[in-house]
């Protein structure tokens, strides 16, 4: 089943403020680039060009300023405001024209995925049902919560438990079947006033069509919610560049190497680039083309 993606970007920011009280936090830097180009990576590596960036009425401008109609990248890119945070769910409402008889994939425009990303091509070849993930974490309580069974199946879902049943928290990616937007309809808001992701995950799972896929310690996700995990996350990514002289979730890059573009186009955006470093990487990227070095291992 083809698949479309939503960003969910919108949010008050109130946890960042008052970094955010001019730039939306998904456009706030994660080291050498805006926090949104990583959730957008993510998606482009799983393949997926249909995209739709939802944001708040102020914000959506300042997104569309930044990556335009994703041409540049291969990609489409449309843009839909959500007025009031009114729960990550509502994005299937807001996106129901643009999911058509599609099935869904949803990423949320604050959560960095770094790894090998089989996990994420394996949900999206799923024929039909919702699939989300499962990774461990410190603190699960500031995280929806899941509990698996003997057999390893999920049995138990809760939006951040005061006590935690265990450390594994699900990650702000899901795939979800052709259903997902009349399953939505039928959510009803919850004490905070917010249609809960957890309640639609809930559903597949009481109708055992939720498959939860572990996520390898090797896998990084990373959060940006708090300052210091916002100071985390770009030191991290700056690790790994400084050690590799490779950017991570360099969207032109990416879009040449899935072949989303063409070297001349590449090309040409680069000549559009202000110089410096960014530009510099772009150019090294052409001058090597999209493929090269050895097979990776694993
Ligand atoms: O990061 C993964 C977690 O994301 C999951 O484990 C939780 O189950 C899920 O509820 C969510 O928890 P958060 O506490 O991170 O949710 P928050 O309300 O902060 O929203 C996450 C992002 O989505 C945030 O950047 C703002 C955006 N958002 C959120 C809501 C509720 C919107 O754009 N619109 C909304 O209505």
């Amino acid at each position: 089943m083809t698949k479309k993606a939503i960003i969910l970007a919108g949010g008050a920011g109130s946890r960042l403020f008052p970094l955010t009280k001019i730039v939306c936090k998904q456009l706030l830097p994660v080291y050498d680039k805006p926090m949104i180009c990583y959730p957008l990576a993510t998606l482009m590596l799983g393949g997926l060009r249909d995209v739709m960036i939802i944001s708040t009425p102020k914000d959506c401008p300042m997104l569309r300023d930044y990556l335009g109609d994703g041409s540049q990248f291969g990609i489409r890119i449309d843009y839909a405001e959500q007025a009031k945070p009114g729960g990550i769910a509502e994005a299937f409402l807001i996106g129901e024209k643009f999911i058509g008889k599609s099935g869904a994939c949803l990423i949320l425009g604050d959560n960095i995925f770094y790894g090998k990303l089989d996990f994420f091509r394996d949900a999206l070849a799923l024929k039909s049902g919702a699939c989300v993930f499962a990774y461990q974490v410190r603190d699960p309580e500031r995280y929806g919560v899941i509990e698996f069974g003997p057999d390893g199946r999920a049995i138990s879902l809760e939006e951040k438990p005061k006590e935690p049943k265990t450390h594994f928290a699900v990650p702000g990616l899901y795939v979800y079947d052709d259903q997902v937007v009349d399953l939505c309809k039928t959510l009803k808001p919850s004490g905070r006033g917010e249609l809960e992701i957890t309640d639609l995950n809930l559903l597949y799972l009481k109708k055992n069509q939720l498959q939860v896929k572990g996520l390898s310690r090797g896998m990084a996700w990373l959060d940006t919610g708090t300052q210091t995990s916002l100071l985390e996350a770009g030191n991290y990514i700056a690790t790994i560049e400084h050690r590799q002289g490779l950017k991570v979730a360099c969207l032109e890059e990416i879009a040449l190497r899935m072949r989303f573009i063409s070297l001349a186009q590449l090309e040409k955006t680069i000549e559009q680039l202000p110089k410096g470093e960014y530009r510099e990487y772009l150019r090294m990227v052409s001058e090597e083309g999209p493929a090269t070095g050895p097979e990776p291992a694993g």
